[in-house]
């Protein structure tokens, strides 16, 4: 993770890189730094524990000047999140250097380089980076050649980028395994791990490859591949119609993005039905692939990983197509037997996460027939490493726990559903049925938003709770853990999903008055299974918060409290109580008074192991 920004300009930088910094903070927010080569060739730097605000207040505090920077927002790997630890890292009082990633090799080249005589002041493993660089430049390397060099003793992942008083002008900088985007400007050039951190300065870019290595300066620009040959690479114009990063009248970014959703689901699904085929929103080629697909298999992280849950009941039941889900971290290093003519498919928003872009890149050369990506993100590293590519519309999304980008990744997977399913056991009659339930689908969610009210009741009672159990059958297990993973994210409440079923297996032992249980209770095919799981809980004393419609027959009484939700069609149930779930883990931790958009030890895009 950590966000890296760099400017190499004719004008002060200070302010670029902040800005640059606050549009990365979801990247992580323990702490930040900035670092600044002055006029007369010093090096200036600021460090500060806590979020992007405590350096703007150590900046305001005491301005730093200069043309050349770099700056760098943390979420700590190697050593605690402190101003020590916090980057830059400097070396010979003339280097600075800000680190994306992690450098396995750390502790040989620490040792190496305490023999050499080098002295480290902090517990991180780039610390070794900054001065192996040093060191290169003592053979008398210019700063270009002494990154090329370094970069080939390192293994792990990072994005770099320094800067050195010798070499006023110039940011050199380098990737492999996490992301960097050169912003291209008239007179200056910039580094970035985000294209979005750069958007106020420039919009034309350009997404480095693994293995770049790269020289900016105000006047010039030059990229090195791997071997170390000059490169040419493409150039990117991203709109000016930038989104705007504002609150819109909402008290958090959490609370917009989940009453954004109607519109968010309404984009994602419109894309199905304007292009002429209907195949054409996965990408060119897509009807081809589809013709062979004979099962899939999804692989994901955190709130993407229960999209894939949710999507193998829909390609099962719905397409008859065989699904297997796993999450990214253990899919990449498991040795797997995968079935003929299988699809590979990566959910991710961000389209950088490190372990299910290593998962998509360690795939073997012919275990998959094709890859399609599910993602948020436009030339994020899976939509350019993928064959295919769907696009979902949420829109950014700044709130760390995922709400918008989950529900139109649901109806991305719906819509592949269709796709195979049109290709096989579905009806036409079927698809007719879920094609007007996507239609239908904002309205549902904007009658679920109206809940709020009756949510932010119900939620009170979560307050002094230290722990919460959710329940769900079938498709609805899956939201289940999504209710519960978004509950432990931001109100800090140990939450857990099971299966309604299991409960007799082990949970019901932790269940007594201190315990809410909280079931997601459509009326379906298994509701009188989950009725007869919950009164289980309730015979031991639960309390029980129901999410169910009217057509569930469920009724508030002493220790039930029922959430009348809308009835809609089957197949968009999973999307329509998630919103609910949203709102219910919102309305607690507003309570709890704990940071919703940024909550702690997390953050947005993990693009570390
Ligand atoms: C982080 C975020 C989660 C997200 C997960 C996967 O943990 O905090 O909200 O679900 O990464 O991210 P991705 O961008 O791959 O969907």
């Amino acid at each position: 993770m950590c966000g890296i920004v760099a400017a190499a300009a004719r004008r002060e930088v200070s302010e670029i890189l902040l800005e640059g910094l606050r549009r990365l903070e979801y990247r992580g927010y323990d702490s930040a730094g900035m670092a600044l080569v002055d006029n007369e060739h010093n090096l200036q730097l600021h460090k500060q524990q806590g979020k992007v605000c405590e350096l703007e207040k150590a900046q305001a505090m005491r301005p730093l000047l200069g043309c050349t920077g770099i700056a760098h927002t943390r979420w700590a790997t190697h050593g605690e999140p402190s101003a020590v630890n916090a980057h830059p890292h400097i070396s010979g009082q003339r280097l600075a250097l800000v680190h994306n990633g992690i450098i396995e090799n750390h502790a040989a080249l620490r040792e190496q380089l305490i023999a050499q005589g080098y002295e480290f002041t902090s517990a991180t493993d780039t610390e070794v980076v900054v001065h192996l660089l040093h060191s290169f430049l003592l053979q008398g390397n210019p700063l270009l050649a002494a990154m090329q060099e370094t970069v080939c003793l390192l293994e792990g992942a990072y994005a770099l980028a320094v800067v050195d008083i010798e070499h006023p002008d110039e940011v050199v900088a380098a990737r492999k395994g996490s992301p960097l985007v050169v912003g291209v400007g008239i007179g200056e050039n910039f580094l970035a791990s985000d294209q979005l951190a750069l958007r106020q300065v420039t919009d034309r870019f350009i997404f480095l490859e693994e293995g770049d290595v790269v020289q900016i300066s105000p006047s010039s620009l030059q990229i090195f591949d791997e071997s170390g040959n000059p490169v040419e690479r493409a150039r990117t114009m991203i709109s000016a119609a930038v989104e705007v990063a504002d609150l819109g009248g909402f008290d958090h970014y959490m609370l917009k993005e989940i009453h954004e959703q109607p519109r968010a689901l309404a984009a994602t699904f419109a894309q199905s039905a304007a292009l002429p085929a209907a195949d054409d929103c996965f990408g060119a080629g897509a009807a081809a692939v589809f013709d062979r697909v004979r099962a899939v298999q999804i692989v994901a992280c955190g709130t993407s990983f229960h999209a894939g849950m949710v999507a193998r009941y829909w390609l099962e039941e719905l397409a008859g197509i065989p699904c297997q889900v796993e999450v990214a971290s253990e899919f990449r290093y498991r040795k797997r037997v995968t079935r003929p003519d299988t699809l590979l498919v990566t959910i991710s928003q961000s389209g950088e996460t490190a372990d299910t872009l290593a998962a998509l890149r360690n795939a073997g050369a012919d275990e998959f027939i094709a890859s399609l990506v599910i993602s948020n993100v436009d030339n994020s590293s899976l939509v350019r490493d993928s064959d295919l590519v769907f696009l979902t519309r949420a829109g950014m999304e700044i709130g760390v726990a995922s709400t918008k980008a989950f529900t139109t990744q649901l109806v991305g997977l719906l819509l592949l559903t269709l796709a195979l399913g049109r290709r096989g056991a579905m009806t036409e009659q079927k698809q007719q049925e879920v094609m007007v339930a996507l239609q239908g689908l904002p309205d549902y969610v904007q009658q679920t938003l109206e809940l709020d009210s009756a949510i932010e009741r119900l939620s009170g009672a979560f307050i002094p709770r230290h722990h919460a159990l959710f329940l769900g059958r079938g498709i609805q297990y899956p939201i289940a853990m999504e209710g519960a993973l978004k509950l432990k994210e931001i109100s800090y409440i140990h939450a857990e999903a099971y299966p309604a079923g299991e409960l007799k297996h082990g949970p019901l032992a932790l269940v007594d008055d201190d315990m809410p249980v909280v079931a997601v209770a459509p009326s379906d095919d298994l509701l009188e299974k989950l009725k007869s799981n919950l009164e289980e809980v309730r015979s031991r004393g639960g309390e029980l918060y129901v999410f169910a419609d009217r057509q569930a027959g469920f009724v508030s009484e002493a220790r039930v409290h029922v959430l009348p939700m809308p009835h809609c069609p089957e197949v968009i149930k999973p999307i329509v109580y998630t919103v609910a779930l949203q709102l219910l883990s919102y309305h607690v931790a507003l309570q709890k008074g704990t940071d919703v958009d940024k909550p702690r030890n997390l953050a947005k895009s993990v693009t570390v192991e």
